[in-house]
């Protein structure tokens, strides 16, 4: 897709002339906000005023001390490389205490805006309160010119979406309304796209007629720490699947943009999301790890998932009959993100280990995180008398690490009014309409031991296709030079 597709038309969409951060003193702006906020300042692409809001009252120091600890946790690499960078971003900073419930709040920031014409605010918040922000900045006057930018979840079910969106789409155009999905803003899940369309030897094999299943897996080896309170509300189907992994569905198996322009893939991706079908309780294994009812904000008899295992289809010309496995969870044996395309056996068994009933046949793998590869496997002989062979890959892999960060491509392009990386509506509505029919109807969660694949109930629901590929192992096997072998 050309830049000029991807940017937009910049005249018609002017750059803030402030950064509102509403959640300064949270976990997300920490983690995530504050360092992307870094390596903007750094390379220049932020000069406006940041404002940060939250409840917290804090003195001056307090919260740039605050800033400066973040920078300096041992999570962000890289520290404070750049000190006058940093004094940079700390000149541009000012900080507004208050309730999201009290109209003060919102004076106090008008003041601390001094005039700003075009803010973006950027909501790191609790969803619950997305819309009472959305609502006192239309009440307050400053929404008039301003952009909105909305963290996931886009609420909880179809029903609070919709009334999500009615809030927002009362005090903002549609095109001034941002909605994050992180996932998008990565590089190897950027690629999915380009890889996709940039090539022509794909498209022939990219259907039902050639792929027999496919598998989605995004595995944390870690648990849910401090952010029990929030994971209650959630659970790992809401958290990371109808959003971040049927996104990267969407790319994955959409029809080709009807035109060059990002309104065309956002209108192909939620075309997809559209031809799902709705999800049924058997399509769906739910886990929970061993110790979650004690992590602190989890209720004691939680049934909230933190592993969620689903069958899905996509019942479209190209896709019909084709299974989607999907499995993501806390405390896995690894962290890793990685799709795996499994293509027909050949028709016919001319050596024992290929064909219908011989090894495993073609697959490509998309390697999403940690490092971002694609690989395209295919079957070799092994030297010798004997007609066998192995399983290679060969693999494409990352040239060289991204330099940005998701947030800082992210808060960057809201800034600059480029929508072409953030959820449109329509795919927000679909996801939601597939999950639907199990949010409240499903299984009780099913235990499993922390470190293992969730529970076995998992992979009795894709045995039939061959079971879980084991994302770490299957990698672990690429060569170098870009060819391997994988079996
Ligand atoms: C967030 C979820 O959206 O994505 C987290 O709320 C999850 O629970 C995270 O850990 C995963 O993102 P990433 O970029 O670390 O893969």
């Amino acid at each position: 897709m050309s830049v000029a597709a991807r940017t937009g038309v910049t005249a018609e969409q002017p750059h803030a002339d402030a950064l509102v951060v509403f959640g300064f003193t949270g976990d997300l702006a920490a983690k995530k906000i504050f360092p992307a906020l870094y390596a903007m300042v750094k390379k220049g692409h932020l000069t406006v005023p940041v404002i940060g809001v939250a409840s917290s009252k804090l003195g001056i120091q307090e919260w740039k001390d605050r800033v400066r600890d973040s920078l300096l946790h041992e999570e962000h690499e890289g520290g404070i490389d750049d000190p006058a960078a940093f004094d940079r971003l700390i000149a541009l900073l000012d900080y507004v205490s208050g309730d999201y419930n009290d109209a003060a709040t919102f004076s106090a920031l008008k003041a601390a805006l001094k005039g700003a014409k075009r803010p973006a605010f950027y909501l790191a918040i609790p969803p619950s309160l997305f819309a009472t922000v959305i609502e006192s900045l239309g009440s307050s006057g400053l929404a008039q010119d301003g952009r909105v930018i909305v963290e996931k979840p886009f609420g909880r079910d179809l029903a609070s979406a919709c009334a999500l969106n009615a809030a927002a789409q009362a005090v903002f155009p549609e095109s001034s309304i941002f909605r994050i999905d992180h996932y998008l803003g990565k590089e190897a899940i950027m690629n999915i796209l380009y890889f996709r369309f940039a090539n022509s030897f794909l498209e022939p094999v990219w259907n039902r007629h050639h792929i027999a299943s496919v598998q989605v897996t995004l595995a944390e080896n870690f648990g849910v720490g401090a952010r029990g309170t929030f994971y209650e509300s959630a659970g790992c189907l809401r958290d990371v699947v109808e959003n971040h992994l049927f996104q990267v569905i969407a790319l994955l198996a959409m029809e080709p943009p009807a035109y060059q322009s990002f309104d065309a893939v956002h209108t192909a991706k939620a075309s997809v999301l559209r031809a799902m079908l709705p999800l049924k309780p058997a399509d769906l294994v739910r886990g929970q790890y061993i110790g979650y009812r004690d992590e602190k904000g989890v209720a004691p008899d939680s049934d909230v998932e933190t592993f969620c295992a689903l069958r899905l289809f996509i019942d479209s010309w190209r896709w019909a009959g084709v299974p989607w496995y999907v499995r993501a969870g806390k405390l896995l044996p690894g962290s890793v993100v990685e799709v795996q395309v499994q293509m027909h056996p050949p028709p016919q068994q001319l050596f024992d280990d290929s064909g219908p009933s011989g090894g495993r046949a073609n697959y490509f793998r998309f390697r999403l995180q940690p490092a971002a590869g694609i690989a395209l496997a295919a079957r070799v002989k092994r030297p010798g008398k004997e007609f066998i062979g192995v399983q290679r890959e060969l693999y494409l892999g990352e040239e060289e690490p991204s330099s940005m960060s998701t947030y800082e491509r992210l808060l960057g392009d809201a800034m600059v009014g480029d929508d072409a990386l953030f959820t449109d509506v329509d795919s927000v509505m679909a996801a939601w309409s597939v999950v639907e029919p199990v949010l409240n109807t499903h299984h009780p969660v099913v235990p499993y031991e922390p470190g293992s694949w969730g529970p076995a109930e998992s992979d009795a629901l894709i045995a039939k296709d061959g079971g879980w590929r084991d994302p770490q192992t299957d990698s672990a096997t690429h060569h170098p030079h870009g060819v391997g072998g994988a079996e």
